[in-house]
């Protein structure tokens, strides 16, 4: 939009500019600028337009775009240029990933570089690598206290390490997703040491407060995010003699975006990444980035904003990168990451799909899809040009996050089926086989999460110990069973490393004291390769999880259909045990696929002609993509054994 206000101020800034940046030709920045400019204008009148410094800090947000425009190789520019013109490129179905840590999985990124090999073995294409910036020694809740946001922790290696690795990554189409801890930064970060010194220029870049009026104000009704490890907002820090906002971990200090030099620092923070080579760069705890008293300090709009102004400045720059929204929140507010009233993202292309996740964790629990299949109903459609990061086990626990109008709406009563879910998944659940642990027991309210590997929460690590042959196919079955619908229900499955050989709890964090309070611990392995090498064992159960996988992952590339275009139908029948959905090409050119997925211990039948007229099913041969063979059939009817997954197409 041509806008006259915007226009001149444009004018204006360019002529205030460095000379070492308006004397360069930068065409192509230019035009972006000249695009993106009247939204990138309000948006910071919006935030920051009551400033007497406006004008000086619009300018030097332009002199940081310019300057990591500058900076940028030839080789990502040429990425941003042939995405620019495919812009569709990343709901494709091609693409599948997996969230690792480079020491978990690898030693270090150098290390990590060598494993390659093994993630292109079984299909990955697209890697998440857990934080890796600088931090202090001892606690640092797993990377995400930073107190360098410019450098590699030299536990990971170097940056060089680092482009060596997104170069040869590059060559081989295989993408990177990087984080960025946008909320919050280490108490010993070189901002929060100076505010400790009394610099006002650096407590303005955090939440600081005399005494304890405002935070009073503000914990009346702030919920706590580690309730057991820290509870409260708010920490006193001696040297300043100030309480200091500290929402997560009492290290962990909040940054201010209500100052516009917070936002410009953070801006160049993610430049300086995408130019070391992110395709991706992974947004943490977005939904925490504005506070205000009197609300819970989430999602408010204000945190939306941030993230709009944030995307159009980097599209000015490095329009290649995309954006992952890490908002773990109600259903509802999640696909708001991705920007409301739009077609195309506004805010984050991609969004952690935590409500699905949750949700499948409560079908494998109950053995019954009814509350699946209604929460997903209220999940709001997502935008054309966005897409959802389906996953079933990460770093962090596993929140039962439903909404309690779903659970009530399908007979359940909320507390108790919360109980349920955790009493079955710590196995204090009688016949429970899963070996999971409480997270963040808050006695306050009775809320608790989930810590856990798969494995160990469907009941492999119990099953193996017990030598129960049973339950051993038991659960590698229910560990392909959720994998199937990551990977045909629409959006970028994401894979957890070690899931993929059945890697059960990791107990060697509670010898460590700055991790032995947080049994996230538990699901962030250190890969033995030795018996990661069992995967080429014919028998084994690392061969039967790897193979199947890598089988499964190569036939959802070749399916058009599941790629995400909203393509998707929900199918309700009478048969709670089963989960089932149709993927149509939405230009119709391509086989829909049926997916049914049976979630109990006992067959289930499936009525062919309850799938109404989409009845095409009845007519000819049916097909399991996902095995090349036919299911079995009664008269009409299809047979579904436990645990078992279908991708159904006609046979020709
Ligand atoms: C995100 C991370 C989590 C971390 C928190 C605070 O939710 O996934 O591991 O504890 O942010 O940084």
């Amino acid at each position: 939009m041509y806008e006259q206000v915007s226009h001149s101020l444009l004018n204006q800034i360019l002529e205030e500019i460095k000379p070492e940046i308006s004397k360069r030709n930068l065409l192509r920045f230019y035009t972006r600028l000249g695009a993106n400019f009247y939204a990138i204008h309000s948006l910071f009148t919006q935030l920051y337009g009551e400033r007497k410094d406006f004008l000086e800090q619009m300018v030097r947000l332009v002199e940081v775009l310019a300057t990591r425009y500058i900076e940028r190789s030839a080789d990502l520019e040429a990425l941003d240029i042939e995405r620019e013109h495919d812009h569709n490129w990343f709901l494709a179905q091609n693409w599948v990933a997996m969230a690792l840590y480079a020491d978990g999985f690898a030693g270090d990124l150098q290390g990590l570089q060598h494993r390659c090999a093994y993630l292109q073995e079984l299909g990955i294409n697209m890697l998440h690598i857990m934080p890796m910036m600088k931090c202090p020694e001892g606690a640092s809740d797993g990377g995400y206290a930073v107190c360098d946001f410019l450098d590699i922790d030299a536990r990971y290696g170097t940056l060089s390490d680092l482009q060596t690795l997104t170069a040869h990554l590059r060559k081989r189409k295989m993408l990177v997703a990087l984080d960025v801890v946008v909320n919050h930064t280490s108490d010993q970060h070189e901002w929060a040491v100076k505010a400790k010194q009394g610099d006002k220029q650096y407590q303005d870049y955090y939440y600081t407060f005399p005494d304890r009026d405002i935070p009073d104000m503000f914990e009346e009704t702030m919920p706590e995010v580690f309730p057991e490890n820290a509870p409260g907002n708010f920490t006193f820090d001696t040297s300043m003699n100030r309480w200091v906002m500290t929402v997560f971990n009492n290290y962990q200090w909040d940054l201010d975006y209500s100052n516009p030099a917070v936002f410009i620092e953070m801006a160049d923070i993610i430049l300086f990444w995408a130019n070391m080579g992110a395709d991706i760069v992974r947004l943490d705890a977005v939904a925490f980035l504005w506070k205000k008293i009197g609300t819970t300090c989430q999602n408010e709009r204000e945190a939306h904003l941030i993230l709009q102004l944030m995307k159009d400045c980097c599209q000015v720059t490095a329009p290649g990168v995309l954006f992952i929204a890490e908002a773990i929140v109600a259903p509802v507010e999640i696909s708001k990451y991705f920007g409301e009233d739009a077609v195309i993202a506004k805010e984050c292309e991609i969004a952690y799909n935590a409500s699905f996740m949750a949700l499948l964790w409560d079908a494998v629990a109950t053995k019954n899809t009814k509350l699946l299949s209604q929460g997903i109903k209220s999940i709001p459609n997502k935008l054309d040009r966005a897409t959802w990061l389906n996953y079933i086990r990460c770093h962090d626990d596993i929140g039962l996050g439903f909404d309690d109008a779903d659970i009530i709406n399908v007979g359940y009563e909320p507390y108790p089926h919360r109980k349920f879910l955790i009493d079955y998944y710590t196995g204090v659940y009688e016949g429970s086989p899963a070996r999971g642990q409480p997270f963040a027991r808050n006695d306050k309210t009775g809320d608790a999460r989930i810590s856990g590997s798969l494995a160990s929460l469907v009941g492999l690590e119990y099953a193996l110990e017990s030598n129960d042959e049973e339950l051993i196919e038991q659960s590698i079955k229910l560990i392909l069973l959720l994998h199937s619908i990551i990977m045909s229900f629409g959006g970028i499955p994401l894979l957890y490393y070690g899931d993929e050989i059945g890697t059960v709890n990791d107990c060697s964090f509670m010898q460590d004291e700055n991790k032995a309070n947080d049994n996230r611990w538990l699901n962030r392995p250190r890969i033995d390769w030795q018996k990661a090498d069992l995967h080429k064992q014919h028998g084994s159960v690392e061969q039967k999880l790897f193979d199947s996988l890598q089988r499964m992952i190569a036939v959802r590339k070749s399916v058009p259909v599941f790629a995400d275009f909203n393509n998707r139908e929900l199918i309700d029948t009478d048969n709670e045990h089963l989960f089932i959905f149709i993927r149509n090409h939405f230009n119709q050119q391509y086989e829909p696929v049926l997916v049914v997925c049976n979630f109990d211990n006992r067959p289930q039948m499936l009525n062919l002609s309850e799938l109404g007229n989409r009845g095409l099913f009845e007519l000819g041969q049916l097909r399991d993509l996902a095995t090349g063979e036919s299911p079995a059939l009664f008269k009409d009817q299809l047979v579904i054994p436990p645990y078992r997954y279908y991708w159904l197409t006609v046979q020709p």
